[in-house]
């Protein structure tokens, strides 16, 4: 598979089948990701790969406090600005239309709402899940570097013939997290990430993205 298919095949997957995924090509994506670029070498990912049993665990306790309706543990980061400024906030809207609108969900059904949101926290039936983990001390840079790794390890697992979801989703129950993984204290919990084949049967339409003047500026040289 070469570079520009990887890129324009990952999406975010939300529906997987319970094909396991082989150890050794966890090992083979997490060995090559590892060459991502990082500012200074620092290499500030910390990353924790559930399957089997710990992750059906993980996905029961979860579970458990998604039916308690147990509240959110408090947050280590803000996932956005509280106010997302234009085009931001027309952005996020459209991206909810598209991925409640595709499940058939309307606006007003929050309840329909709440219950695909909850299947984050059944990693969207996926058998395996990594989690990303960074060291409170770091900056934004280093949060940036921790970016391109986990877009890396999601374009090598598309080699694999494997699909992702990144998820934030994951820092709201991060104590849950933390039982099964016993991380040390000075991480915080970025984000989870479900890895496995896709299920096609809950294949959804393709997010779109802006036009390429809206994000991208070529300053060439004066024309005469
Ligand atoms: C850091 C990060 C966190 C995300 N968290 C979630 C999440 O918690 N749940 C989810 O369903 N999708 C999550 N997504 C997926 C985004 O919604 C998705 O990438 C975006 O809508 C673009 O769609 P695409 O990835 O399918 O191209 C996340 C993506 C990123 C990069």
């Amino acid at each position: 598979m070469d570079v520009y298919e990887a890129v324009t095949s990952r999406r975010a997957v939300r529906g997987f089948t319970d094909r396991p995924v082989p150890r050794e090509a966890l090992e083979r994506v997490l060995s090559a990701a590892a060459w991502s670029p990082s500012g200074s070498n620092l290499q500030p990912w910390r990353v924790y790969v559930l399957t089997g049993r710990p992750l059906a665990e993980l996905k029961k306790r979860a579970g458990e406090r998604v039916a308690a309706a147990d509240p959110w543990d408090e947050r280590q980061y803000e996932m956005y600005p509280p106010d997302l400024k234009s085009p931001y906030g027309e952005r996020r809207a459209a991206f909810g239309k598209e991925r409640y609108s595709a499940l058939g969900v309307t606006r007003e059904d929050w309840q329909a709402r709440q219950r695909a949101a909850s299947e984050n926290w059944q990693c969207f039936g996926a058998p395996a899940a990594l989690f990303c983990y960074i060291d409170r001390d770091m900056g934004r840079p280093q949060w940036a570097d921790v970016g391109m790794y986990l877009q890396t390890v999601m374009l090598l697992l598309r080699a694999e013939g494997l699909h992702s979801c990144p998820q934030m989703a994951w820092s709201v129950y991060r104590t849950t997290v933390a039982e099964l993984l016993a991380p040390p204290d000075d991480l915080i919990l970025y984000c989870g990430m479900s890895i496995g084949y896709e299920d096609t049967t809950t294949h959804h339409p393709r997010t779109g993205r802006a036009p390429l003047e809206e994000t991208v500026t070529f300053v060439d040289d004066p024309t005469a």
